[in-house]
């Protein structure tokens, strides 16, 4: 039976149905899949079992794997999983929840921001695809956010004004945000801002879209605070319920998300119980701007 996609929401996400991704997958289901990644941006999978190995294997189908490297604090020596494999757990290496004053904890709460994956790399991330294999008994739901949807309900004024602006994104916005301030030089450097564009057009639709992200905190050539109330006005009008789906966690769920159309945010959950949720990342193929020069 060849892959079937059900629309689960008004305005983006589609259920896929006809497919054991713990198995290799043939070139006219991935080609399907990619399909529905650019028309519905976010793709539901039940039912899959996967392992590492299978997740990792299944993610190549759609472009390399993302290099990890300076996207979260956790030192080489205390993870869990093999590289390749995004920890979005909260569970230290002897597989036990972490203490509430973990550095690692604290600096992966900023998860529950509403982001796009890798905003703050000058390549951003393609998709992110996320597999449930300990759901938390209380809370924990992922949200995402159609940011086509979104760029298209603004008046015509605000996209005029937007169409070119450049925003600057760092993991040290995001944190910072929450009042995790304090890195190490190296940190500090693996953490620099990076430029995108805030209006994306997406490759093959064509559609335009916000790229907004916890990440971004400055738009060049702004005030900061009249480049921080404009991001946080654009932010609450993408994520009003209308463009929101709300994902409720089942054992062997994979959620496959396009960072470059969407922006999600985790739920807060019961953090004395296990959650193990692992993301494998596709990397992007190219910046939404030049860099500024070193
Ligand atoms: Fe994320």
């Amino acid at each position: 039976m060849p892959v079937a996609i059900r629309q689960v929401h008004p305005v983006f996400v589609g259920e896929v149905s006809g497919i054991d991704i713990t198995r290799p997958v043939s070139q006219p289901d991935v080609a399907a899949i990619e399909a529905g990644m650019d028309q519905y941006a976010v793709l539901v999978f039940r039912n899959q079992a996967v392992n590492d190995e299978q997740q990792m294997a299944f993610t190549r189908n759609f472009g390399a794997i993302e290099n990890a490297r300076g996207g979260n604090v956790t030192k080489e020596e205390d993870k869990r999983l093999v590289s390749g494999m995004n920890d979005v757990s909260n569970l230290g290496k002897d597989g036990k929840p972490l203490a509430r004053d973990s550095r690692q904890r604290l600096f992966n709460l900023g998860n529950l921001l509403w982001h796009s994956d890798s905003s703050f790399r000058p390549v951003p991330a393609k998709y992110s695809l996320l597999s449930a294999r300990v759901v938390n008994p209380k809370g924990g739901d992922t949200e995402l956010a159609d940011m086509r949807a979104a760029y298209d309900a603004l008046d015509a004024d605000t996209k005029a004004e937007i169409e070119d602006f450049i925003c600057e994104h760092s993991l040290m916005y995001s944190r910072g945000s929450l009042g995790f301030v304090d890195y190490t030089d190296e940190e500090k450097q693996l953490f620099k801002p990076v430029r995108q564009r805030l209006v994306r057009t997406h490759p093959v639709t064509a559609r335009k879209s916000l790229y907004l992200s916890s990440h971004a905190g400055t738009i060049i050539g702004k005030p900061m605070p009249e480049a921080r109330i404009l991001l946080n006005d654009l932010k609450e009008h993408a994520t009003q319920p209308r463009f929101v789906y709300v994902h409720k966690w089942k054992p062997h769920d994979l959620l496959m998300w396009d960072n470059r159309q969407t922006m999600h945010r985790g739920r807060r959950y019961d953090e004395g119980q296990p959650r193990d949720v692992r993301r494998t990342t596709v990397a992007g193929d190219a910046p939404t701007i030049a860099q500024a020069a070193e």
